[in-house]
């Protein structure tokens, strides 16, 4: 059987700040991890963390620390897959 993976895109991404009582979320590779539970153990801290929430974050993360890996880390906070806008909607 095959995990139903939630398809989120960019526009759905975008909302996802940590702002406005919302989660975080954070795309990485092609997958998007909901940051919230993990923020507060970030060994570089919050606002650091959060420069790569609500957007497709893998080129900072790799210009950061490439050898972290977050996929271990947040695998149980995997939200689902990040997916391309709707054709005519962007
Ligand atoms: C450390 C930034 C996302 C895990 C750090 C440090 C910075 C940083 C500046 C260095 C802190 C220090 O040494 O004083 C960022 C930015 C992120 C991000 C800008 C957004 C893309 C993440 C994520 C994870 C993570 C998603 C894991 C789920 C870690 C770990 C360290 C670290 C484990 C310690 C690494 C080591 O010392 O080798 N981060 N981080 N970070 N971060 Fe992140």
């Amino acid at each position: 059987s095959s995990t139903p993976y939630l398809r989120v895109t960019p526009s759905m991404l975008k909302n996802q700040t940590g702002r406005k009582g919302k989660d975080a979320w954070m795309g990485l590779n092609g997958k998007v991890y909901n940051i919230t539970p993990y923020a507060e153990f970030h060994p570089g801290g919050i606002p650091e963390l959060l420069r790569g929430a609500g957007k497709d974050a893998t080129k900072l993360f790799g210009e950061v620390h490439p050898w972290v890996n977050y996929d271990t880390m947040l695998s149980a906070c995997l939200v689902g897959l990040l997916v391309d806008e709707p054709e005519g909607t962007e």
